[in-house]
């Protein structure tokens, strides 16, 4: 009997610990799942939606799918279960219709580490990114290839933990926004290539300016 007990009190335990940390009966954080399928509706994908990150379903409790760590292009930490990384390059299947982001939509996730949504061609409303400075913990970000402008960058330079910057070929032009980029003071390695900065002087200046500390790819 007493074993009994002992046995239910540390079951007791252990589902406290399980339902502090985790939604009951879904394998990833409520919140965290809706700002997935919040950012899916975001891009409007009208012909062939199916195809874009399908196993991103909104179904409640049929099994694995409603687990958002175990969907497509998506990590978790296996300690906090928090998502931690976002694979979303390259998303389009031969689709030309424009394509909306709205990054917003990840801010719930507050362990977001990386996110890459390089070569999707997103045609952005890039108004309303100021609060891209709340994904505090985001350290590499990769957007290459997609139709933003320059109005984009106080966006990205307001993500202050930022280490690691790909922004090739994202319109981006005129005389280069040293300081701006000066606000970035973690960052180790940025790739501005396939961009329109014109002057060349701005670029050695933001090579020194970090003595070298991050590559440069003009
Ligand atoms: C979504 O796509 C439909 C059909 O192309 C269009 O009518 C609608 O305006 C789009 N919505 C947004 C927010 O772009
Ligand atoms: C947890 O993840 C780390 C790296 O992300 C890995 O090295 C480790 O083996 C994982 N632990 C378990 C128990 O899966
Ligand atoms: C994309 O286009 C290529 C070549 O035109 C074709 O082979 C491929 O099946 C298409 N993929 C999809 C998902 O439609
Ligand atoms: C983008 O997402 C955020 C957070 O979900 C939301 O508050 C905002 O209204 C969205 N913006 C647009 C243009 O849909
Ligand atoms: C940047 O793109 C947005 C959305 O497409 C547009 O509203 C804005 O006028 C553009 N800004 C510049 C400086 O081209």
């Amino acid at each position: 009997m007493r074993g009994h007990s002992i046995l239910i009190a540390s079951w007791a335990l252990a589902v406290s610990i399980i339902l502090n940390g985790r939604q009951l009966c879904s394998g990833c954080f409520l919140e965290e799942k809706h700002a997935l399928l919040d950012f899916k509706a975001s891009l409007n994908v009208t012909t062939n939606a199916h195809l874009i990150l399908s196993s991103w379903t909104g179904k409640e409790g049929d099994g694995a799918n409603d687990d958002c760590c175990t969907w497509e292009r998506v990590k978790c930490s296996n300690i906090t279960g928090r998502i931690v990384e976002l694979h979303l390059s390259d998303l389009r299947k031969n689709m030309s219709e424009n394509w909306h982001a709205n990054i917003s939509t990840f801010i719930p996730l507050k362990d977001l580490r990386a996110l890459d949504l390089s070569g999707n061609y997103f045609n952005s409303e890039v108004t309303g990114c100021r609060n891209w400075a709340k994904l505090q913990n985001l350290e590499s970000l990769y957007l290459d290839d997609n139709n933003f402008n320059n109005s984009i960058i106080p966006c990205i330079t307001a993500i202050t933990e930022l280490k690691r910057l790909s922004l090739s070929d994202l319109g981006l032009e005129g005389s280069f926004p040293i300081e701006e980029f000066k606000r970035l003071e973690k960052l180790e390695f940025l790739d501005l290539s396939s961009n329109r900065f014109s002057g060349s002087t701005s670029f050695t200046d933001v090579y020194f300016f970090r003595c070298g500390a991050f590559l440069l790819l003009f």
